[in-house]
């Protein structure tokens, strides 16, 4: 069992048992973040900032990462939809 939470704009923790995405995480919480292109890595709504547990977190595949890049975000953003949590992390919403 291992917990992600989330801060911010929206707020809740969601406590899993096995690996999940971020956007996945989100909903399992009860905790809104946006997704306009449907967790399709085309629209980059769902970007949170990694504040805690990076290394709990999956790797930046190249569709997150060209996005990322056209947003011109900073190194702890990421795409909610792309990032599956497998330990405790904590994500900053907005
Ligand atoms: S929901 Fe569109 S990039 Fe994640």
């Amino acid at each position: 069992m291992f917990k992600v939470t989330f801060t911010g704009k929206h707020e809740g923790i969601a406590e899993l048992e096995q690996e999940l995405s971020l956007l996945h995480a989100a909903r399992r919480a009860g905790v809104e973040l946006t997704h306009r292109c449907g967790g399709h890595a085309r629209c980059g709504t769902c970007r949170v900032t990694v504040e805690e547990g990076g290394a709990h977190l999956s790797e930046k595949g190249a569709a997150e990462t060209r996005i990322l890049g056209i947003l011109k975000a900073g190194s702890e953003e990421r795409l909610a939809c792309q990032t599956w949590a497998h330990g405790d992390a904590s994500v900053r919403i907005g």
